[in-house]
């Protein structure tokens, strides 16, 4: 693994390490599947991955991308805001998966929005294994972006130290805006 990856297959190398068969895993924002996919390979057969989307096109062609890597079976998709997953998650999961923003090549205005992505994050720190993890990148130069990753490094900056590791990775000579990955661990 070295710097000169994309962001999303950083994330992926990285979490390959740490994902085992037999987990319980959380995709907050489905989009594309990208993520949805690498998690549902990760997990093997016995596992299982829960993801959410508040747009039922992306869930759509997301299911079928599984049904063609016949994933499709430890996968469940559910057509609501990840605020809500503890309506949905009633079981201790090993990680989550944040990749906020809008979908590329989707509706630009439907994007996560800083109340309902921290509304998210403190759902799933509550479900947390010992050593789980969260990811999430932070994609901010459209509208909103700022104030969601401002939000977003408020609440990790004050979570309590014994209990969690909050870490983040930022470009330092990229014009504009660059993504930045942020990462917790449950200790
Ligand atoms: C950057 S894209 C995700 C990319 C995706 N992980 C992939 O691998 O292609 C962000 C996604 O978050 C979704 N989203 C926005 N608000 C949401 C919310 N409150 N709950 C769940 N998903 C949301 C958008 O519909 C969009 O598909």
């Amino acid at each position: 693994m070295f710097i000169d990856l994309k962001l999303t297959d950083m994330v992926h190398e990285i979490l390959k390490g740490k994902i085992r068969e037999g987990d319980t895993v959380v995709d907050a924002t489905v989009g594309n599947g990208n993520d949805t996919l690498f998690l549902a390979r990760a997990v093997g057969k016995t596992g299982k991955v829960i993801g959410f989307d508040i747009q039922k096109k992306a869930l759509h062609q997301t299911q079928n991308k599984l049904i063609q890597e016949a994933l499709a079976d430890r996968v469940l998709l559910i057509h609501d805001s990840h605020s809500n997953m503890d309506q949905y998650i009633k079981e201790p999961i090993h990680g989550a998966m944040f990749n906020l923003g809008y979908l590329p090549q989707g509706d630009k205005n439907i994007i996560t929005k800083a109340d309902t992505t921290i509304e998210a994050l403190k759902k799933v720190c509550s479900l947390l294994l010992t050593g789980a993890f969260i990811t999430i990148i932070s994609y901010w130069g459209h509208q909103g972006g700022l104030e969601e990753k401002e939000a977003v490094e408020d609440f990790l900056t004050k979570l309590e130290a014994k209990k969690y590791i909050c870490a983040k990775f930022n470009y330092l000579n990229r014009e504009g805006c660059p993504p930045i990955i942020y990462f917790l661990q449950r200790l």
